[in-house]
């Protein structure tokens, strides 16, 4: 079977090396489509393939289309909200994600923004510790833990809430379990989002849910721009003098926050928080893995749509 790997933002060579490996081993044809700046140069590369490896890439109904061989699409990563799971499922295409195999990348960069923003870029002028402060991981899947765990080694407080994890697997890290999001947010001068995003939780950090924020208030997110409320964002800016937004997704209003408040607001250039040698080889064989299972034993262990 043809396995393609198409990612507009590449793996690193060692992974490319890796995968093309397990897939070559199994018996399988590799195919690698990188750096595409044409979605039809995608449409054109899934035509003939039964299997697709993806990062952020866009497969909307359109791919799903145009793979008219397509019975497996991994998205090498945690977030699937890339995928247009109702269109694939409609053709019998399993969708998996690799959870977990990038987590440490995202969490590590959590700490760089904070450090980066707190030591003022690094610019000499004196600056703020994490120690003693309180941090609250608003979504505690395998992400928001990782943090929890760095969080603790800076001598931070560490709260956590999830409507979806036992309070008994927060406590048992020494985390405190917070059972809502509200008494989260008004609890720590840090948030750390790991939300997904989905119809539940787009637009769900909004202005309302932030100014209960102590001062000194620091929303770090390493998720997805479409959480955050961008006009409550906004609001909170230009209301509360304190407040600091660092992301690794800028949002649709960047430009405004960059304008106006460059001095409290942090955006990646571009979204990092998986680019590292580790996560590119962990999530790139992972996906891999899977679909050589998938292909040989019809494993679907990671398969996260249904049909
Ligand atoms: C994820 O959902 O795994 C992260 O957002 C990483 O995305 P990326 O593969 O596009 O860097």
């Amino acid at each position: 079977m043809k396995i393609l790997v198409a990612t507009e933002k590449p793996f690193s060579k060692t992974a490319v090396d890796n995968i093309r490996e397990v897939v070559r081993e199994s018996g399988n044809e590799f195919l690698l489509l990188e750096k595409y700046t044409d979605k039809s140069d995608l449409l054109n590369a899934v035509k003939d393939v039964e299997a697709l490896i993806v990062r952020s890439d866009i497969v909307d109904d359109k791919v799903i289309e145009a793979g008219k061989k397509l019975k497996i699409v991994v998205r090498a990563g945690a977030g699937y909200d890339n995928i247009d799971l109702k269109a694939a499922s409609a053709k019998k295409i399993v969708v998996m994600n690799t959870p977990g195999q990038n987590s440490n990348a995202v969490a590590e960069l959590v700490f760089g923004m904070m450090i980066l923003m707190n030591r003022k870029n690094y610019s000499g002028a004196t600056g703020e510790e994490l120690r003693g402060k309180k941090i609250g991981i608003h979504a505690y899947g395998y992400v928001g833990r990782i943090v929890g765990l760095i969080a603790k080694g800076f001598g931070m407080k560490v709260y956590a809430f999830d409507p979806f994890v036992e309070k008994v697997m927060v406590e048992n890290d020494g985390v405190k379990w917070e059972e809502s999001a509200e008494s989260l947010y008004s609890k720590c001068q840090y948030i750390s989002l790991h939300l997904p995003a989905n119809n539940k939780t787009i637009a769900s950090i909004n202005y309302d849910l932030l100014k209960n924020m102590p001062e000194g208030a620091t929303v770090i997110n390493t998720a997805r721009k479409e959480v955050i409320d961008e006009d409550g964002l906004l609001r909170m800016f230009q209301i509360r003098k304190d407040f600091r937004y660092l992301s690794d997704i800028a949002p649709d209003n960047a430009e405004i926050l960059l304008r106006d408040f460059s001095d409290r607001c942090f955006l990646t250039p571009k979204k990092m928080g998986a680019q590292t040698a580790e996560a590119n080889l962990n999530s790139g064989v992972a996906a891999a893995t899977q679909i050589v299972n998938f292909i040989d034993n019809g494993d679907v262990k990671f398969q996260v749509n249904k049909f």
